[in-house]
């Protein structure tokens, strides 16, 4: 096999270019002696070779590798902290300061290791009305565009245009759980349709998703196509706050930052009767519900720790009972 022999000075620099020009063979073991490091090569004849070293005929050991981190560190020799979530079939990353000098190798590992189309990384927290972030491209095929697969449904979605997070997987199936055939539901901010989606796919209901970003109720209208739930699901594209419904058994509100915002509009659709859940960034909510208590009975039936959105900053969910009087 072949190899590129260079100084041990030297080998540092070396393997960033052969990163970077996609020649390392990472899955052999780099071979390192007294003065010289030999990495190597998945091609002997490309052109920015010629000034880097010696090329040399060499057997490497294949290597083993048991996890990402370990690929990451025979890429870097370092080992680095960053976390991900896959979606489809891209991977979007998130890399602190510390280890940002490494983000294209950090990349270049995701997509050998989960066979991805594209790495992206977050530049930025979600921000404005329709939760998007700032992604930036790092490796593969820039194309944001991806099926995502979730408890048997089918999510199209654009990772750079929408909010979707994968980490709400359980919570999606935690409501479902809840849910019974002949309700009628309202998803106040549906984004692509993962809530509204799966319990049509499971239940005999009928839901109208709202949301306000264009590109989200695009892809919902899509997700309903997919996934044959056209005679359940009502996408409609607008402010919730100006969409009046009435008589519904239940009510899904994520929006964490300022679903409290929008408690007296949910209370407004119910029916009689019906549950909320209601996703916040407050983990007490006495005082957001003093007031609606005044005109409605509403007792918080539970309370759950749904996922870190900042260090040591929650989103909480609290399931509540309205009943009308
Ligand atoms: C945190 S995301 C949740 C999306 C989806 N429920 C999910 O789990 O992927 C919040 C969504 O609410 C939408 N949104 C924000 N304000 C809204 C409003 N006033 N009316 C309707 N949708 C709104 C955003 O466009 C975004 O898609």
């Amino acid at each position: 096999m072949k190899g590129l022999r260079v100084k041990k000075r030297d080998a540092e620099k070396v393997k960033k270019i052969l990163i970077k020009n996609k020649i390392l063979d990472n899955k052999r073991k780099v071979k390192r002696d007294r003065d010289y490091v030999i990495f190597p090569i998945s091609c002997e004849k490309c052109e920015v070779l010629k000034s880097l070293g010696e090329i040399v005929e060499e057997d490497f050991e294949p290597l083993e590798r048991k996890n990402l981190y370990e690929l990451v560190y025979e890429l870097t020799g370092k080992k680095l902290k960053f976390s991900f979530d896959i979606i489809g079939n891209i991977a979007i990353v998130e890399i602190p300061e510390e280890s940002l000098d490494y983000k294209h190798e950090i990349a270049e590992a995701l997509l050998t290791f989960h066979k991805l189309k594209a790495v992206y990384r977050k530049a930025s927290e979600v921000y404005g009305r329709t939760r998007i972030r700032k992604l930036e491209f790092l490796f593969g095929k820039n194309e944001s565009e991806t099926i995502h697969k979730e408890h048997g449904i089918l999510l199209k979605l654009d990772v750079k245009k929408v909010y979707f997070s994968p980490r709400l997987s359980f919570e999606r199936k935690r409501i479902l759980d809840m849910v019974k055939d002949g309700e009628l539901i309202v998803d106040m901010f549906s984004g692509v349709g993962p809530f509204s989606i799966l319990i049509a796919k499971n239940r005999d209901v009928k839901i109208y998703a709202i949301d306000i970003n264009p590109w989200a109720v695009y892809y919902l209208r899509q997700n309903i196509e997919l996934n044959k739930v056209e005679n359940k699901v009502v996408p409609i594209l607008a402010d919730c706050s100006r969409v009046n419904i009435k008589g519904a058994d239940r009510v899904i509100m994520n929006l964490p930052k300022e679903s409290h915002l929008y408690l007296e509009k949910a209370i407004e659709y119910i029916n009689k009767a019906g549950f909320i859940h209601f996703y916040t960034i407050y983990e007490n909510i006495e005082d957001i519900l003093r007031k609606l208590r005044e005109k409605d009975e509403i007792k918080i039936l539970n309370k759950r720790k749904v996922k870190e959105y900042a260090p040591r900053k929650y989103i909480y969910v609290f399931d509540l009972f309205v009943e009308k009087m």
